[in-house]
């Protein structure tokens, strides 16, 4: 294959949160390097934290077999080490003192040759590969998260995962609700979006399905709840996404990550409405937090899929001479789009999304005043 832009040393990197998928990405990537464009692959530890400290080790073939299905990423991540606001220490009051050290970005990809880096990861992994690139690191970015909330491509990897993953957890949560006619509330991550809630609520066929993009009416919540253990249907589920907020008031944040580009951790909200719930209707109430187990383990088939194609495509964007732009898909296909416009972007559950409609349809409360 023609290798036009001339690219002979790529490094790759995975960055923020995990998702299953990884691997079947960094072995895409580095096998399409290797046998069809005769690029040598080097290994970037634990995403820009590798980069900034000079963790870098050559990535063959043997190093990527065997790992199609394995959960998490054989590079290691991080999702608190942005070059241009890095933590380099504290100060006397313990809060963390930031430097912008792209510089020594800079030096270690000219020192190891690298023509470029793939960049594996999310919104916060693509901000800071787009300010790389503004410094002349050449790029290609590879979009992951189980929230799906990256702005121009149809889906990212590991969402099919936890999709999956949490919608089981809704079926096992719906048998010991129905045995002890409780409302049983299920917390799923996402950050500011509904995506992951939305699906898998859906597919669980959870009777009320809360997400950032629909402030809730607590007494829209509870009625439906009493609605249903009125008309003898003895339990409700409500899949409640973590960014969730009542109207007029504000998202539950669990703790505050101060070197993190990203630094506002949610969760909670789920055992703030089972409380409220429980003492408005008087049913039993219980709440579970699904948590990071929705971002471990074996990638669905989908996902493997998805990986595969989305590395192989980096990687021919990258010899074909297409720089500083993501791999995305959009109406089924393969495409790219500039890394500046996904950076410092989220994209939400749009208020016609078809799936909204279906659920509605169907009678499934948003928690919306209708
Ligand atoms: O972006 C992925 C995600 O899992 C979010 O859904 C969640 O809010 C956040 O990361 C959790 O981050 P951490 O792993 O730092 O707790």
């Amino acid at each position: 294959m023609a290798n036009g832009n001339h690219i002979r040393r790529i490094g790759l990197l995975t960055g923020g949160g995990d998702c299953p998928g990884l691997n079947a990405v960094i072995r895409a990537v580095t096998k399409s390097a290797v046998a069809r464009h005769d690029i040598e692959v080097f290994g970037i530890r634990d995403g820009f934290l590798g980069l900034i400290e000079d963790r870098i080790h050559p990535l063959g073939f043997e190093d990527v077999s065997n790992i199609l299905d394995r959960g998490g990423t054989i590079l290691g991540t991080s999702n608190k080490a942005d070059p241009s606001r890095f933590a380099v220490g504290r100060d006397a009051h313990g809060d963390p003192i930031f430097e912008d050290v792209t510089s020594r970005v800079v030096d270690h990809v000219a020192t190891h040759r690298l023509d470029a880096i793939v960049c594996i990861g999310g919104d916060g992994t693509m901000s800071g590969a787009a300010r790389l690139a503004d410094h002349g690191v050449p790029i290609v970015g590879i979009p992951k998260t189980i929230d799906n909330d990256l702005m121009h491509t149809d889906v990212t990897f590991g969402f099919d995962t936890a999709v999956s993953t949490a919608t089981d957890a809704l079926d096992r949560i719906r048998t010991t609700a129905a045995s002890h006619h409780r409302v049983m509330l299920v917390e799923m991550m996402g950050r500011n979006a509904g995506w992951l809630t939305l699906h898998s609520g859906a597919a669980a066929g959870a009777d009320v399905i809360l997400i950032p993009e629909i402030p809730y009416s607590l007494d829209v919540v509870c009625d439906a709840c009493v609605r249903r253990s009125k008309k003898g249907r003895a339990f409700t589920i409500v899949a409640v996404a973590e960014g969730s907020a009542p109207v007029g008031g504000s998202v539950v944040v669990d703790h505050v990550v101060h070197e993190s580009p990203d630094p506002i951790r949610l969760g909670g909200v789920s055992e703030v409405l089972c409380a409220q719930i429980a003492e408005q209707t008087k049913l039993e109430s219980r709440a579970t937090i699904l948590g990071h187990v929705q971002r471990g383990g074996r990638p669905t088939a989908r996902d493997r899929v998805l990986g595969t194609m989305f590395g192989q495509h980096a990687v021919a964007q990258l010899v074909s001479g297409e720089l500083n732009r993501m791999v995305a898909m959009r109406d089924g296909s393969l495409t790219t789009v500039p890394l500046a416009e996904v950076a410092d972007k989220q994209r939400l559950v749009p208020p016609d999304d078809p799936l909204l409609d279906a659920c509605r349809a169907i009678g499934t409360c948003f928690g919306e005043r209708t």
